[in-house]
């Protein structure tokens, strides 16, 4: 049983100290570990380029055009059963390289994405997407903060495990935590994430979260999209629409059943958007060919060109 370690906090810092801990308690349950530091890798942004998009929807695959170090932590991630994510919070989310990991991962992991591109290509004898895509895996977050400004860690962290519908066992928070190494309860925290994580690849398939139960009953999120009308809200992790309640000051999210089949962590969910992506590419791809698209196109690329350094 593999467990990966990655932080993307500074070289030897709390982190990746904690990335370590977590690491020795996975050790202790038997399993191999391995350990990265994302910034010692050369990761692109995603530019939004929609290839791999295109890909996947044409049987070719699951392809990035970008030429960097992607592919090899790709490779790690994917051959590992868990892996846990030590991640310093920066403004209050997770910092800009953890997002292009989010990002890359985007259309190009989504499980329900790649359910149908392997179809496709199977029908086609085209190129069948890395099967390791569609394995379970148990994946753990652990959020270090230097002060109490943490309010999106979680949520970010939740998007990272959404798109290739990994199960999360620890989603947790540490805030005012500069100085962790040498707060014992906390690194004993850590230290069970790890044994938890370790424990639960042993056996993914009855593997439970067991982290803090957050708002969301569904997916433990405590971030929302509060609209105008009424009292209707969106849980930004899961996306389902339901009301936020306050019983006895006590606060609940509550949502109708049906709202589950169109959560952003369900198979069920993932093929809707899957399908309603396909089917919008394609109106899209049929529109770029016409006259007046392209007539549009060129008015706003002859109108200024974009400033670059020297
Ligand atoms: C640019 C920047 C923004 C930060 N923003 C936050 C923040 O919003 N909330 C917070 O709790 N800590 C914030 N911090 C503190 C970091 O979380 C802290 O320095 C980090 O966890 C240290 O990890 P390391 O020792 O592994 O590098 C910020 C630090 C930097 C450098």
């Amino acid at each position: 049983m593999k467990i990966l370690g990655i932080s993307s906090g500074s070289k030897n810092g709390n982190n990746d100290a904690m990335c370590k801990e977590a690491l020795m308690g996975a050790k202790e349950m038997g399993a191999d570990i391995e350990f990265i530091n994302l910034h010692n890798l050369d990761l692109k942004y995603c530019t939004g380029c929609i290839s791999c998009v295109i890909s996947l929807f044409s049987g070719k695959g699951n392809r990035c055009v970008l030429k960097d170090d992607f592919e090899w932590l790709l490779d790690k991630m994917l051959d590992a059963d868990g892996i846990v994510f030590a991640t310093p919070v920066i403004v209050k989310g997770t910092p800009g390289i953890m997002h292009t990991l989010i990002d890359r991962f985007g259309p190009r992991m989504d499980r329900g994405n790649n359910i149908i591109a392997t179809k496709i290509a199977e029908e086609k004898g085209g190129k069948i997407p890395d099967t390791r895509i569609l394995k379970d895996k148990v994946v753990s977050y652990m959020g270090i903060g230097g002060s109490d400004w943490t309010t999106r860690i979680q949520c970010d962290h939740g998007l990272q495990a959404l798109t290739p519908m990994w199960k999360i066992i620890n989603n947790d928070v540490f805030p005012w935590s500069k100085g962790i190494i040498m707060e014992d309860e906390k690194v004993a925290r850590v230290h069970m994430i790890g044994i938890n994580l370790a424990k639960a690849a042993k056996d993914i398939s009855s593997a439970a979260y067991l982290g803090e139960p957050g708002v969301c009953p569904h997916c433990h999120s405590r971030n929302f999209f509060l609209n105008d009308s009424a009292s209707e809200a969106i849980c930004c992790l899961c996306g389902i629409i339901g009301e936020i309640k306050v019983i006895d000051g006590k606060i609940s999210f509550e949502f109708p059943e049906e709202q589950l089949k169109h959560a952003h962590d369900t198979l069920s969910g993932k093929m809707i958007h899957a399908e309603d992506i396909q089917k919008n590419e394609g109106k899209n791809m049929e529109q770029m060919k016409t006259a007046e698209f392209k007539a549009r196109v060129n008015k706003y690329k002859g109108f200024i060109s974009a400033s670059m350094p020297e």
